[in-house]
Order: structure tokens, then sequence, then C-alpha cells
């Protein structure tokens, strides 16, 4: 990531609500004079939707994720819903509901998560990685973003889900679509209707589900119970929808700023191909240096003390994982991307009752590239200026032109 000169902390002209904000800046370094000078801010409402504070320090920050009695996610837990004071999939919706319903869900969809049953997903991820980065190999100049990042989460919940192969790719547009616009000439109501078309899609699949239940996570959800209740289809498809959310983006932006990070910082390159690091120290410093999503959120439900401040209840807080992540108190020169980094507790995953479900896939899924790059890549070049995400939340890229030349020790 380059090194720029960074404008001074400024909370009344900072706007956090634009995307562009984050296309004109550089991610990492723009937090660290707010972190410095203004912790916990206030930043004004716009566009007639209300303001919201502001939390860039780590502890901050931690302290929020763990808070589910003061503060909920049932009202929003991004930017885009906080605003609006509603989640149309509140108490409905894993990452949107709280209290007991929340913890009985959870336990119920860990099931489908654990190692053990993961296991044969998992040992899909290597394989279709290695190939997809053979066949990237073979072909030497290519898209990285779309030809090889985006077709590796959505196979996996595809197989977690049982989504048949032929609807995989239609079914990344649509999240793409309805997560973050491509640009700022994508329309709002785009990315409603791609958000409309994937519940609707979702649908069928639990029908069909219900008439021919399999062993994958749609299967097990359209079968349990909940305090003696099954779920209904409604609530379903937003859980299946929340999967796909959380796992697709986020698995394939890691995968991208993997390469970009590499191309930036070549020693690390050398330490990972020369054995020097840990897959497992490697993928950490690679989920924290790309930190997938931005921030999240949360509503007041009483008054909270914040430093100097008082958050009152009804308010909303912003949690930046993209300032937490290079917060200087926590992390040892947090603008050096290094792959040996121990400890390194990231904040990527989120923390506390709603810290990320997928985590261990989406680790998984961060070896499983790292590991096909060390062994059959010898040096992978980015080309030209990668495209990135127009968003506030996701942290990615929707292009990223790279020369890759082969490990001449690969079979
Ligand atoms: C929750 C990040 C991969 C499913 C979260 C949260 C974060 C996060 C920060 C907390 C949200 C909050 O506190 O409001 C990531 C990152 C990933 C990733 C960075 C990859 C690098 C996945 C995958 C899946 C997934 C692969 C599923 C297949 C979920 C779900 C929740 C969640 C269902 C809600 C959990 C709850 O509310 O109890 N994720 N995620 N994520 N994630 Fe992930």
């Amino acid at each position: 990531m380059t090194t720029q000169t960074q404008p001074a902390a400024d909370p009344d002209t900072l706007d956090l609500t634009d995307p562009q904000t984050f296309l004109d800046n550089d991610p990492h370094r723009m937090w660290q004079p707010y972190r410095d000078q203004y912790p916990v801010f206030w930043h004004p409402g716009r566009d007639e939707l209300p303001g919201f504070w502001v939390l860039t320090r780590y502890q901050d920050v931690l302290d929020a994720y763990r808070d589910n009695r003061r503060y909920t996610s049932e009202q929003g837990n991004v930017l885009a819903t906080l605003r609006l004071g509603e989640d149309s999939a509140a108490r409905r919706m894993l990452a949107v509901t709280d209290g007991p319903r929340h913890r009985a869900v959870r336990n119920l969809m860990m099931k489908s998560f654990s190692p053990r049953v993961l296991a044969p997903v998992v040992a899909n991820v290597q394989r279709r990685t290695d190939t997809l980065v053979a066949h990237a190999v073979e072909r030497g100049e290519l898209d990285f973003v779309t030809e090889v990042a985006d077709r590796i989460p959505i196979h996996t919940i595809g197989d977690l889900m049982g989504i048949p192969a032929a609807d995989r790719e239609q079914v990344v547009d649509w999240n793409a679509q309805t997560l973050s616009r491509y640009s700022s000439q994508d329309s709002e109501q785009e990315s409603v209707m791609a958000r409309n078309e994937l519940v609707l899609y979702i649908s069928d699949l639990v029908a069909e589900r219900r008439r021919n239940p399999g062993e994958d996570v749609l299967s097990t959800l359209a079968a349990a119970t909940v305090d003696g209740k099954p779920l209904s289809d409604d609530e379903i498809v937003l859980q299946s929808y929340s999967l796909i959310l959380g796992g697709d983006e986020s698995s394939r932006a890691t995968a991208a700023g993997a390469v970009r990070a590499f191309h930036d910082h070549p020693d690390q390159w050398r330490r990972l191909k020369n054995g020097e690091v840990t897959l497992e120290s490697s993928a950490e410093e690679v989920v924290r240096w790309t930190t997938p999503a931005m921030h999240f959120g949360r509503h007041a439900l009483v008054d909270v003390p914040l430093r100097e401040h008082t958050v009152r209840a009804g308010e909303i807080i912003t949690l930046w994982n993209s300032s937490a992540n290079f917060d200087e108190d926590v992390f040892d020169d947090p603008y050096t991307f290094d792959l040996g980094r121990t400890p390194n507790k990231h904040v990527s995953f989120g923390h506390g009752p709603h810290f990320c479900l997928g985590a261990y896939l989406g680790r998984v899924h961060m070896h499983a590239m790292l590991e096909a790059l060390r062994t059959q890549v010898a040096e992978i070049e980015v080309l030209g200026t990668p495209a990135r995400l127009f968003s506030n939340f996701a942290n990615g890229h929707t292009a990223m032109q790279v020369r890759i030349t082969p490990e001449p020790t690969a079979s």
C-alpha cells in the first residue's frame, strides 16, 4: 500500500457516508489522525438521515462489539441500514437478531459450521483453488479478481447450501450488486432489485429442499426447530441469504487483497515462498491488512458514557475495523505488512456475540489461496492500478490485472 501524506483530521468535512471518501484516501492512513485527535466523534447527519458516532480506537471497538446489553444490532448493523433505523430482516437474520433467539439460531447454525461437518467442503476448497491458480498460471496474464478470486467462495457456499453449479455465477452478481455498488453510476434501485432477485431465488431452493431434503445447510435449517417451532420459509431464506452475504464478498476481497499486498511487499512474498512464515500467521496478517468489512455498527439501547461523550439511547455507533486494525496502541508498526506478526488480534471477523460464524471457513479459503500461490507461482505482478469497490462498507477490488511467472519446481 502506498504511503501518502493524509490531510489532518477534520470530523466536519470527513464524509463516511460517501463511498468516494474511501477511494480518495489511503484506506490505512486515513484514520491515523482521527485515532490521535478524535478517537470518538460525532459524524453529522446528511441527506436528511441521522448522524452517528464514530469509534476509531481498537479498545472502544472491541468493547462495543462485546456489549449486546447496551447496544443492539436489531435496527441494522451497517451504515446503510442503521441510518434508516431499521433492517427489514431484523430478528429473522442472525446478524441483525439479538437476545435468546440469536443464541438459539446461532447454536443451530454453528452445527453446520464445525470443522468436522465442513471437512468435505474444505477438501473441495483446496482442490478448486489449486485448479484455478493452475489455470491462471497457464494463462500468464489475467484479471485476478474476476478470473480467480470471484470464483472460489461462491462455490464453497454453493456446496454448503447445495446451489446448482449453473446458477452460481448469477448468485455472485446479485450479491455484489446488493452489498456494494460497483461504481457511482450504478443506482440504489439496481441494488434493491438484485436483493429481491436473490431472495426469490433462495425461496425456490428452500421449497425444493423441503420436498427433497439433503445434507446441506438449507436442508438443516428447513428441518430445525427453535423453541419447539420450525423456522419459517422466510427466515430460512434470510439466514441463507446472510451466508451468501457474509461469505462471498469478504473471502474474495482477501484473496485479491493478498495478491496486491504481495506485489507491494515483495520481501513478504519471499518469506512466504521460503517457508519462513506459517500459512496461519500469513493468513491472519492478510485478513488484518485487507480488513474486508470496514465497519459495523449498532444502536444504543440506553445512554452509554464513551470517553468524554455520552451516546444517547437511540443513537447510532459505528465501529471502524479499518481503523482498529491499525491502532498503534495494539499493533507494533501497524503499517508494516508482516506475515509473521504475532500476536495478531485483529477485529476483521468482529468480536463477541456476533463474532463471524464463517471465520473458520474464511481462514480455510485464505490458507488454500496462500498455499496454491506459494507452490505454483514464482512471481506475481499487478499491472496498472487495480479498480477498487465503490463502497463505505466492503473493502475490495472489482478488477486487478496481473502477470504470473510459474514456479519452475511446481508439478
Ligand atoms: C458476522 C467478517 C467470512 C458468515 C461477521 C462479522 C464480521 C465478519 C466482522 C461481525 C458482524 C457484526 O458484529 O455485526 C467476515 C470476514 C470474512 C467472513 C472478514 C472472510 C474473510 C464469512 C463466511 C461466512 C460468514 C465464509 C459464511 C459462510 C457470517 C455470519 C455472521 C458473520 C452468518 C453473523 C454472525 C452473528 O450475527 O452471530 N463476519 N466474515 N462470514 N459472518 Fe462473516
